[in-house]
């Protein structure tokens, strides 16, 4: 993933456990480096390799960080100038979502080698949403939860998520969304 990813996670780390625990995570993650560039492509398995060893080194489930770290992303792509393209596609929540393979597209352009994930979403009732997630990679559904909270707080409104068991033979995650008025 881009190093944006990397530096996001080293930015959370640091700023919630501090510089000594993050060293401690790259070396348990045999990183060769922690100085990022946010528009370099890095493997996958650098990304995975460092929850991994945040898992264990903070001894927290590695789905409980990746929803802190969606949530987080979503402050953290603000800071970093991308918080306008967020604004650029959807005023509000549920056109914000409906928009994130536009929103994803666009930053593929600056990215060439950008793997976006795809997301459909269908309105069951008025503020229930199905959210399908199709991503070329796996155990990220965590993440998704954190940053579907995020990008409603930042549109101001309260959610209930729940993320149902993928079933046999399905190509993408469910995530039900209630928004409460
Ligand atoms: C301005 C805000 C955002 C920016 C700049 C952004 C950009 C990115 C970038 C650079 C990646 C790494 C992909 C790669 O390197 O191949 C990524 C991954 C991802 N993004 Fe976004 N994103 C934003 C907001 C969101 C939001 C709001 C959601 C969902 C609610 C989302 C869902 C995801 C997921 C799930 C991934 C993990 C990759 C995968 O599933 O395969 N992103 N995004």
């Amino acid at each position: 993933m881009y190093g944006l990813v990397n530096q996001a996670m080293k930015d959370l780390v640091l700023e919630r456990f501090g510089e000594s625990r993050w060293t401690e995570i790259c070396s348990g993650a045999s990183c060769p480096t922690d100085d990022f560039e946010l528009m370099k492509s890095y493997p996958d398995a650098l990304t995975y390799g460092l929850v991994g060893s945040a898992s264990r080194v903070l001894q927290v489930d590695a789905g409980v960080l990746l929803e802190q770290f969606g949530e987080y992303w979503i402050r953290f792509t603000a800071e970093k100038g991308y918080g306008e393209l967020l604004l650029l596609f959807g005023k509000d929540f549920q056109s914000c979502l409906r928009n994130l393979n536009h929103m994803h597209a666009r930053m593929g352009a600056m990215m060439p080698e950008l793997q976006p994930p795809r997301f459909l979403v269908e309105e069951e009732a008025p503020g229930k949403l199905l959210l399908k997630y199709f991503s070329k990679r796996a155990g990220l559904a965590p993440m998704v939860v954190g940053l579907l909270r995020g990008l409603a707080q930042r549109h101001g409104n309260q959610v209930s998520i729940v993320h149902h068991a993928r079933q046999e033979g399905q190509d993408h995650e469910c995530f039900s969304i209630t928004i409460h008025a």
